[in-house]
């Protein structure tokens, strides 16, 4: 017999209880394993639930109670969460997330204990929802030198971004459509300038790199600068603009994170992600490329992978290893953007701009659209300034 704790009655938490009764009978037989859930946490009232009778306020019932051996965190942030884990943790008790802040700032420290108490810190509910990629990128694809992963990480602003340019929404009722169906986070500036997906492009790169990297030490740019008539010139120009976190392993031995607004060719079916879905395109030298796409925010998605998490530490009584990444006391290890390589598209009063454009040059309501030829970083900030460009996005390549 296994009994978990779900911490947090919120989105993700009722999800998981949901989906837990909902699927219990197949969720057992696939367990192999007795199981049930024998708490949950919430400082709010619950009576009418049918579950009532499990509410606690009080974390120590579930911390000093030995039957309960699987945690489920879905309260968010990382106080008391943090707290909350690591006191789990060191009791031996597996814990499994769908805090992505959580991982993101604290996921070293938590891997290493329950290494050290062999149990289980598990999160594959922390990146693209319902998309299994935590399990893939450590077990499945273990074999291969992974070089590349780019994908859309964040249902909310995918799904704001959908709304606006093809149904006709206005920002804030696209925004608040996102919080009303539960993808948006409690603070949305957390969605809406690219936060959340450096949360996760962190939890991947921490993954494949092997040493944890710092949300603080990525480059982040969000969609409130995105312009909806860029929009439309992208799309005439044949490519759709999309919030891409991205990861790149260098020649040099660096690793390269980052999150920006970019035009999607169309060719890149990335392009045709739209709504709330997510989708990773990993890279590695012996699979080539695999895809991941699925529903990226949203009760059930999201507490579709808590709960696979939850199965596997009922199932699972060891530590998996695999699933692990060091301390980093610097940073030297991640290359500065500065550095970073792509095609950029302009959009620009200046008329003369055939010798940096690499392609079509579009009329854009007076101005002058283009996209140039390959530069960095650094040399398309020197050219936004030369052209004065009120307009500067990278092409996923
Ligand atoms: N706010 C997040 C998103 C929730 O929109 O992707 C899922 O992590």
């Amino acid at each position: 017999m296994s009994k978990f704790a779900v911490l947090g009655h919120g989105v993700v938490g009722s999800g998981v209880v949901e989906l837990f009764y909902k699927n219990k009978n197949s969720i057992l037989k696939k367990a192999g394993t007795d199981m049930d859930i024998k708490y949950i946490l919430d400082l709010r009232d619950f009576p009418d639930s049918p579950y009532a009778e499990k509410f606690t306020k009080d974390f120590n019932d579930i911390l000093n109670d030995d039957e309960v051996t699987v945690v489920a965190e879905c309260m968010g942030g990382v106080e008391p969460a943090f707290t909350f884990v690591k006191s789990c943790l060191e009791k031996g008790k597996s814990v499994c997330t769908s805090n992505k802040e959580l991982v993101a700032e604290k996921g070293d420290i938590l891997l290493s204990i329950a290494k050290e108490k062999n149990c289980n810190f598990f999160f594959e509910a922390s990146v693209g929802g319902a998309i299994p990629i935590i399990r893939p990128l450590h077990k499945c694809l273990a074999g291969n030198d992974i070089t590349e992963v780019a994908g859309i990480l964040n249902g909310t602003t995918n799904f704001i971004l959908t709304k606006m340019y093809n149904d006709k929404m206005s920002f804030e009722d696209a925004l608040k459509l996102a919080q009303e169906l539960g993808y948006a986070e409690k603070d949305p500036t957390a969605d809406v300038e690219g936060h959340d997906a450096c949360r996760k492009i962190c939890i991947i790169s921490s993954l494949i790199f092997g040493k944890h990297v710092y949300p603080k030490n990525v480059f982040t740019k969000g969609i409130s600068k995105v312009n909806l008539a860029d929009v439309a010139t992208a799309d005439n120009m044949g490519y759709a603009v999309k919030l891409i976190a991205s990861f790149k392993k260098l020649e040099n031995g660096k690793i390269l994170p980052a999150v920006m607004p970019m035009l999607i060719p169309f060719e890149n079916i990335i392009s045709k992600v739209d709504d709330v879905f997510n989708a990773v395109l990993v890279t590695g030298d012996g699979f080539d490329k695999a895809m991941f796409y699925g529903r990226g925010a949203g009760k059930l998605p999201t507490a579709s992978a808590v709960m696979g998490d939850i199965i596997d530490a009922a199932k699972h009584k060891v530590n998996v290893f695999s699933q692990s990444w060091e301390s980093a006391s610097d940073d030297s290890f991640i290359e500065c953007v500065e550095s970073f390589t792509a095609k950029w598209y302009f959009r620009t009063a200046e008329k003369n701009i055939s010798e940096y454009a690499d392609g079509e040059i579009t009329d854009a309501n007076g101005e002058t659209a283009f996209i140039s030829k390959e530069m960095t970083f650094a040399q398309a900030k020197a050219l936004e300034e030369k052209l004065s460009a009120s307009a500067v996005i990278p092409v996923l390549a």
